[in-house]
């Protein structure tokens, strides 16, 4: 069983978290931290993370980039493990990830889908025959139409596994339409489609001579990423300091 601080707890995804761990005879949350409390949660919820005393063996982020630094000092204060979900982190605060892993163990991960993360190493496996065989490979990704960025973080994660598997030999595009010119071959390709409330599709393509080959992920809510952090945060209790990823979790 694993006792778990939930931090954004009344948000979004805190929200999914808690109704998922109701159901996970593998994990409880013994607290919340938000600073909003509503007082609906089946758990304390503590608007300041220095009034958070329970013990605990994992803590859960899914809060705002703001929040992380105070998140990663509590951390590190209490000697709890973090499953730091939270995105948009600066460079300066990606440093502070590093340091704090470096007192207590903390999981960071942009995409906390156990199917996104498989996905990146399947196609690391699949590059390494076709690209090497000559095989041009595109991405595409389609997300709901509010999302501020493109490409996605995940379809960017997706290029860089491709590249890390080709000794990171290839460059990427974004738009087509501003050269006139055939495709190069050390180039990966990545188009972003936005409408409705798709929540989130990425398709990795292997374009060959007569063949053509497809990986594709579809997450139909975003109780994956909450279903992966519970993974993870069972993952990382009692882990020693260090940095781990969704790759560790998934062996
Ligand atoms: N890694 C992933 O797979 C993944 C998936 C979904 C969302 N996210 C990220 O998780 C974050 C939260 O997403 P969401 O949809 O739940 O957002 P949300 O806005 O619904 O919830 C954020 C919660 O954090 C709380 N909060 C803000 N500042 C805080 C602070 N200083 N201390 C404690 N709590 C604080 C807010 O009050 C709110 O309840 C975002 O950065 C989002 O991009 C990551």
């Amino acid at each position: 069983m694993v006792k778990i601080i939930m931090h954004g707890c009344n948000g979004y995804m805190g929200q999914v978290i808690s109704g998922l761990v109701e159901k996970d005879p593998g994990a409880q949350i013994v607290a919340g931290i938000d600073i909003a409390d509503n007082g609906n949660n089946s758990y304390p919820v503590y608007t300041k993370a220095e009034d958070c005393q329970e013990e605990a063996d994992v803590i859960v982020d899914f809060s705002s980039a703001k929040a992380v630094d105070a998140l990663l000092d509590y951390s590190v204060n209490r000697q709890i493990p973090v499953v730091v979900c939270t995105t948009g982190l600066s460079e300066e605060q990606l440093k502070k990830v590093e340091e704090a892993s470096q007192k207590v163990a903390v999981l960071k991960s942009a995409n906390m889908s156990l199917g996104i993360n498989t996905l990146l190493k399947l196609i690391q496996d699949a590059a390494k025959v076709l690209a090497t065989a000559g095989f041009d490979m595109e991405i595409v990704e389609r997300h709901h139409r509010l999302k501020l960025d493109a490409p996605s973080g995940t379809a960017l994660a997706l290029a860089d596994s491709l590249n890390e598997a080709m000794d990171g030999k290839y460059h990427y595009v974004f738009d087509r339409s501003q050269e006139r010119r055939q495709r190069e071959d050390l180039e990966i390709g990545i188009s972003a489609v936005r409408g409705g409330t798709i929540v989130g599709d990425h398709e990795v393509i292997f374009a060959g001579p007569d063949e053509v080959i497809e990986f594709k992920h579809t997450a139909y809510s975003k109780a994956v990423f909450g279903k992966g952090a519970i993974e993870a945060a069972k993952f990382l209790k009692g882990k020693p300091a260090g940095k781990y990823d969704m790759s560790d979790v998934i062996g």
